[in-house]
């Protein structure tokens, strides 16, 4: 599958399997040049009734009068002057028109510069294309059968468009890989396994990757980590992986990723349904390796480390049990008075560990509590920081990736019901605002940098007929990291 941009010029000559042509409901004609056979047949489509301009509806019509191409594709962008959410709705019905037709090289005409259109196409069409394959044969319906899309803009615009083309497929890249390992299977995404992607992420883009076991993770006295690994007959790991893009001296930037390979809940076990979601409990994990390959191949001059915590939540005669206390890498003792909260568990240990490389920033990403699904539904993901600066440079980024956060507050008043009569601190509070006390239970080994939390329980995949990992947050990741860059003018 490629991407490509050309000049658009003469449009009526254009060979292509489908030309899509985008129009705002109230315009007369498409306004690209040499439109004149375009603008006729969407006149008759209009009077005929078969075409309204409203957002995502949809014409396509065969061997079009007046043009080279086989196709030609009508695509609404409503009334309203174009965001960039629009553009996503036009690009999904693009490709939808196209889905299980035999059109294989797409030409997608834009006129005057759009801010997101590109953006938009690449996201759309990596969700239109996306098929899981790991374990089971793809239906022959949803196999895609386009093999090339060509952009195709106003030939002053073509350089700019480029570079935006290169991020938005290093994204897709990034968010293929973290939905591919997101969407494993538990008993084939093990704690081992991630390491192995993690190894083979670092031989592909020559990055550095050192993937800890259970005896040198004892060694680094991670006993939280340990604890919820004890129950388990798969080993943890504990993946460190770096990429340096920035003179040595430069603070890195640190992702912390969840990577519960499966969470039954431990002792404190999980009713059944839909328990086999459980596998996605490493989608933290999924997104910083799906960030890291989207950074190593864009290559910007930052420095990054990313941590992740991976073992299981099982319960056995050997695991951790309620009201059982351990001491975590800090020193701090937890009671474990809950064993299904075991993701601030073993990330309570990479955020301690994130302290050696003394970073600008620290984000962690996981889906840590159900809470945090029920506060914000499958739309935002739970953003927590009591660095105001920071918590702005993630909202920025979300919003500027079409991939949103909302945040979220921290506080003693939240943090008291953490409090234990047997150790430092407790791994649960009340019902009440539990996303907020998890991330509470976070804060307090964070204190040492810049620190924001992402729950990303209600984003990171999707329930139902369309189970599978979404890809998030790896757009939001990846736009903040490169805002990051020195001198960078925040990547619009
Ligand atoms: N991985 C879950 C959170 C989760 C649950 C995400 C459902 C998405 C859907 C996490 O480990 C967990 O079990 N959290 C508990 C915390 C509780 C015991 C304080 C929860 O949310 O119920
Ligand atoms: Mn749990
Ligand atoms: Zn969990």
């Amino acid at each position: 599958m490629e991407f490509s941009i050309a000049p658009l010029k003469a449009l009526s000559a254009l060979r292509s399997d489908c030309l899509v042509v985008f129009l705002q409901q109230s315009a007369e004609g498409c306004g690209l040049v040499d439109a004149e056979a375009v603008d006729s047949l969407v006149a008759e489509a209009r009077e005929d009734g078969d075409f309204t301009g409203a957002l995502g509806n949809v014409h396509l019509s065969n061997r079009p009068r007046g043009l080279a191409a086989r196709r030609l594709l009508l695509v609404g962008l409503g009334a309203a002057p174009s965001d960039a959410r629009a553009w996503r709705k036009a690009a999904d019905a693009a490709f939808g028109a196209l889905k299980g037709r035999a059109a294989q090289h797409v030409h997608l005409a834009f006129g005057e510069a759009q801010q997101a259109f590109i953006d938009a196409t690449v996201r759309a069409f990596g969700d239109f294309s996306y098929v899981y394959t790991a374990t089971r044969k793809p239906d022959s319906e949803a196999a895609c059968r386009v093999e090339s899309v060509q952009l195709l803009v106003p030939s002053r615009q073509a350089a700019a468009a480029r570079t935006r083309l290169q991020r938005a497929e290093a994204l897709l890249a990034g968010m293929r890989l973290c939905r591919d390992v997101a969407n494993l299977p538990g008993n084939h995404c093990t704690p081992a396994h991630l390491g192995k992607v993690a190894q083979d992420l670092g031989k592909r883009h020559k990055l550095k990757v050192e993937v800890l076991g259970r005896a040198e993770i004892e060694r680094e006295r991670m006993g939280a980590l340990l604890a919820v690994a004890q129950g388990s007959q798969q080993p943890p790991r504990f993946i460190v992986l770096r990429y340096d893009g920035a003179p040595k001296k430069q603070a890195p930037h640190v992702l912390v990723g969840k990577g519960v390979t499966f969470d039954s809940g431990g002792i404190s076990l999980k009713p059944g349904a839909e328990m086999d979601e459980m596998k996605f409990d490493m989608c933290g994990a999924a997104s910083v390796l799906g960030a890291f390959e989207a950074v190593a191949r864009l290559r910007p001059a930052i420095n990054l480390v990313g941590l992740i915590p991976a073992t299981e939540n099982l319960p056995s005669g050997s695991a951790v049990k309620p009201g059982d206390v351990v001491t975590s890498r800090s020193g701090q003792t937890i009671e474990i008075l809950n064993t299904d909260a075991e993701g601030r568990l073993i990330l309570c240990d990479a955020l301690n560990y994130a302290q050696r490389f003394k970073p600008a920033s620290v984000v962690d990403i996981a889906t840590l509590t159900g809470a945090c699904v029920i506060a914000l539904g499958h739309v935002n993901s739970g953003l927590f920081s009591p660095d105001d600066a920071l918590a702005d440079a993630l909202l920025e980024a979300g919003r500027q990736a079409q991939d949103p956060c909302w945040r979220m507050p921290l506080g003693e008043e939240y943090a008291e019901g953490l409090r234990s009569r047997f150790a430092d601190v407790a791994n649960i509070a009340g019902r009440a605002a539990g996303s907020v006390t998890a991330a509470c239970f976070l804060q307090r080994f964070t204190q040492e940098y810049r620190w924001a939390h992402l729950d990303i329980a209600g984003t990171a995949w999707k329930s139902g007929a369309q189970k599978g990992a979404t890809g998030r947050p790896v757009p939001l990741l990846v736009h903040y990291l490169l805002a990051q860059e020195a001198g960078s003018s925040a990547h619009a």
